[in-house]
């Protein structure tokens, strides 16, 4: 018995397929590689909701539509996000987007308004308006910053989404699923997917990345720094994976969209890569211990000059989608989750009062 559903098959999906041994994701027929070489964002979500999913046939001008749709919706409730985080922020907006099927346009472009309102919000700047006529990535990097990305900026950014837009059954995922199986709205599946997301050992392992490299300061320090940390027992941010037993492959499509970025301290992170592989390999010799997506995100997200208490909230603007092709798998089944449990509690037994209270 396994606690951790670990190697459990759940779900049967035409979504995505994570190949640990090798090192593949593949997202309905096609490799991340060639997607995040030239689709955009829209043409991905296209591509995952074909035949699961209703959406208008002109999905970039129907989301840019939503987008403008949510920020209505949104611009009375931004007080309200007052001392909330930017996820709980994501959070609260969303779960007053109408919970019916055939919402999943509008809830990807309210996933979209209010990551970067309540991102802003949360760091004490007013939330911006949507612009009609700039696309899904162009239009987010710009309400999130205050100012439009420049090509290889929106470039970078949407080689982003489309690497975080869906990764097989992880936990939030899984969340989806089983609200969804439940015959509840999309927006309920997607709100419970975000609260899933939020928890340290599925979502938020970004930041702790750029903590490591502040921490290290400088490429020369890098190996002195990793090995003791190694030797004080301390894992090493952004290395290891649960499935993955060689290297992520969203590890390169982002490690090489950061490197078109002015601005990232990408020398930094090829020598704690470096010396990070080095001394895994000494420490644990016959676990092949690689980075993983957490790694170059975290430095892809600081060069586009996202503040880190963003990152979980940006994974989810674009996990949104992946979330809302799985919801709607999930129903075409229409067998609802409810997986068993083993007792391991005591049998019944006299009652004893002064034992109960
Ligand atoms: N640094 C040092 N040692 C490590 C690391 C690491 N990053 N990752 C694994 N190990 C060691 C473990 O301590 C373990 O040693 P042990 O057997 O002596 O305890 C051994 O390698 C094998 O570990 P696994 O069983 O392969 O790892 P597990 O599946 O339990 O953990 C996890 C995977 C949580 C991602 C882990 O590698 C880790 O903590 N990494 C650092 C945090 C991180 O980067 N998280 C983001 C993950 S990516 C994502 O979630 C999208």
């Amino acid at each position: 018995m396994t606690t951790g559903l670990d190697g459990v098959i759940a779900a049967q999906t035409r979504l995505s397929h994570v190949d640990g041994e090798r090192g593949r994701l593949i997202l309905r027929g096609y490799e991340l590689e060639q997607l995040a070489r030239s689709w955009s964002f829209e043409e991905v979500v296209a591509l995952l909701w074909q035949g699961l999913v209703s959406y208008p046939h002109d999905l970039p001008a129907a989301l840019a539509q939503a987008r403008i749709a949510a920020w209505a919706r949104f611009a009375p409730l931004l007080p309200y996000l007052e001392g909330m985080s930017a996820i709980e922020g994501m959070r609260f907006l969303l779960a007053t987007v109408p919970d019916q099927p055939a919402e999943a346009t509008a809830l990807l472009g309210s996933a979209g308004v209010a990551m970067a309102a309540a991102i802003r919000q949360a760091q004490g700047q007013a939330a911006l308006a949507p612009e009609p006529g700039l696309g899904h990535a162009a239009d987010l990097l710009r309400m999130l910053r205050g100012r439009p990305g420049n090509t290889a900026e929106v470039r970078a950014f949407e080689i982003y989404l489309v690497a975080a837009v869906d990764h097989g059954l992880n936990a939030s995922t899984f969340t989806a699923r089983v609200v969804a199986s439940t015959g509840a709205g999309l927006a309920s599946a997607v709100v419970a997917a975000l609260g899933a997301l939020k928890g340290p050992l599925h979502g938020g392992a970004p930041g702790p990345v750029l903590d490591m490299l502040d921490a290290i300061g400088t490429a020369p320090a890098a190996e002195a720094w990793v090995d003791a940390a190694i030797a004080r027992g301390e894992r090493l941010m952004g290395f290891g994976h649960r499935i993955y037993r060689v290297r992520d492959p969203r590890a390169d499509v982002l490690k090489a969209a950061v490197g078109t970025l002015h601005g990232g301290r990408i020398a930094l992170a090829e020598a704690v890569e470096q010396a990070g592989l080095k001394a895994l390999a000494r420490h644990k010799p016959g676990r092949r211990l690689d980075i993983n997506t957490e790694f170059y995100t975290a430095l892809l997200l600081e060069a586009l000059d996202i503040p880190r208490a963003g990152f979980t909230p940006v994974f989810a603007a674009a996990r949104t989608a992946g979330w809302i092709a799985h919801a709607c798998e999930q129903q075409q089944t229409g067998r609802l989750l409810r997986p068993a449990s083993e007792y391991i509690g005591p049998w019944p037994q006299a009652y004893q009062p002064d034992k109960v209270l």
